[in-house]
């Protein structure tokens, strides 16, 4: 969730997201992913390469824990969602949460496709597709890595990294992705 009390872990990413040597470190970090696995990491956005590195270095003792932190935002798709949505969407969650509930509301109503890429693809262009992007974010990675028969265990940690948490593995991957 995006909060004010992570400010200080996003500031942090934001800072590391300009180092030069980024695209050089999540290389080396790829090695640990399959083919499909590492194309579909390096395809992520410079910010949500260096909060998915910081995140998996604090996963580093549990190597699945460690790949899904890698991959757990591999749904925030660059062409769908622009930086404005994500402001829109940050924004609106501290400041209106109940006028987002509603907006997404509308836009899951209008959502109608079978499975969540379906969905996406049918959701209008733009900031509606975007927001929609960012509320399934978890669920359309799952389903890209399913689709390239990555481990079950794996497709269901990032599929559910957006849910509450039910066992020790869903918990430690939610605490570190909330506090960065
Ligand atoms: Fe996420
Ligand atoms: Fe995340």
């Amino acid at each position: 969730m995006n909060t004010w009390r992570n400010l200080p872990g996003k500031i942090w990413v934001t800072l590391v997201s300009l180092d030069p040597r980024l695209r050089v470190r999540a290389r080396r970090a790829a090695a640990e992913l399959s083919p499909g696995e590492a194309e579909l990491f390096a395809a992520m956005s410079r910010y949500d390469l260096a909060h998915s590195l910081a995140v998996a270095a604090r996963l580093a003792d549990d190597p699945l824990l460690y790949k899904a932190g890698l991959l757990h935002d591999a749904g925030k798709l660059r062409s769908e969602l622009g930086l404005l949505t994500r402001w829109l969407y940050t924004g609106l969650e501290i400041t209106a949460p109940a006028l987002l509930r509603r907006i997404a509301a509308g836009i899951e109503s209008q959502a109608t496709g079978e499975g969540v890429m379906e969905s996406m693809w049918g959701t209008p262009h733009g900031w509606r597709r975007g927001l929609y992007v960012q509320l399934h974010h978890g669920e359309i990675a799952a389903e890209m890595l399913a689709r390239m028969d990555s481990e079950e265990e794996l497709v269901h940690l990032v599929g559910h990294h957006q849910l509450e948490p039910r066992d020790e593995r869903e918990l430690r991957l939610k605490e570190a992705d909330d506090a960065l």
